[in-house]
């Protein structure tokens, strides 16, 4: 079973930049009603004017707010009885800087934005998808979600915890569809995407950043070419994606010898 995006119903978070802008643009342009999420409301609005299907609804807001999440959700609801086809959370934000000069709200607020919120819109969501056609929650996590580097301590601790909830909510939902068969058909699939470094806006909007720390990266994407392999794994319902070379090094060498790529990391 494929997902198809002709007539289905998105949510998309982080809308008004970077991948999330990518894929609520490829969503539309293949047939979807996209509820897109950001906080700048200008930058919705200029993506919802170049869209003349109709088919882009905006929805300003921060996700951390409860307030914000319910009102995501009662639009998407709107759209056709209450059925979301695809929850994509997106949105995230960094912060560079060692650990130990940090503070609890460096802390606090990257896990409120890349944790905290869309673990929260999944479990508001999910009664929405399993209205929804082989629908789909695509978490976009990172390779720092597989493995820790240093000075990106809170973003790396994160996306692990989204990448954990991930793999437990696919397990707990596909058990719940071996025990009812009448309920395959939409049956809620959970992708994990993982990208690498991509150049978006996240570098110039981190929420702290130590000029003393590095961020060395192998090569980098552009956002649309993430979004397309976010697509990709949406479509045919992947558990999980591992994105570019230089990510894909990273995970599996790590998964190989985790000594190793402790001592390369340490130096
Ligand atoms: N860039 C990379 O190198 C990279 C690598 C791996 C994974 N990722 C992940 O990819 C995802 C997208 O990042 P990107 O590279 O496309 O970055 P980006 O261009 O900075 O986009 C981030 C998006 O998130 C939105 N956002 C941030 N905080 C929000 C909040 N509290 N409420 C609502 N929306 C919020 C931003 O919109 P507003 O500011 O308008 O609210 C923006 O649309 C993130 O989860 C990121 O962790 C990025």
């Amino acid at each position: 079973m494929r997902w198809t995006p002709t007539n289905s119903i998105a949510v998309v978070t982080g809308a008004s930049s970077g991948i999330g802008r990518c894929l609520c643009e490829m969503l539309v342009d293949r047939g979807a009603t996209v509820v897109g999420v950001a906080r700048r409301r200008e930058r919705l609005v200029e993506l919802q004017s170049r869209d003349a299907s109709g088919c882009f609804i905006p929805v300003v807001g921060d996700i951390t707010e409860a307030a914000t999440r319910t009102e995501i959700l009662a639009v998407a609801a709107q759209v056709d009885q209450g059925r979301l086809d695809l929850l994509v959370n997106n949105a995230g934000i960094g912060a560079i800087g060692p650990f130990a000069d940090a503070n609890e709200e460096r802390l606090r607020r990257v896990m409120e934005v890349n944790f905290f919120a869309p673990a929260e819109l999944m479990r508001q969501a999910i009664p929405l998808l399993r209205r929804g056609r082989a629908p789909v929650i695509c978490n976009i996590s990172s390779v720092l979600g597989h493995r820790a580097v240093p000075d990106k301590s809170e973003y790396c601790a994160s996306k692990f915890a989204l990448h954990g909830l991930s793999d437990a909510v696919r397990a707990e939902l596909a058990r719940e569809a071996a025990q009812d068969p009448s309920s395959q058909h939409n049956a809620i699939q959970v992708t994990l995407v993982s990208p690498s470094t991509t150049r978006s806006e996240f570098f110039d909007v981190l929420i702290d950043s130590d000029a003393a720390a590095s961020s060395p990266s192998l090569g980098s994407w552009p956002p649309a070419k993430v979004a397309s392999a976010a697509f990709a794994a949406i479509e045919s319902r992947r558990s999980e994606v591992i994105l570019s070379l230089a990510g894909k090094a990273l995970v599996y060498a790590d998964r190989i010898s985790p000594p190793l790529m402790n001592a390369i990391l340490a130096r």
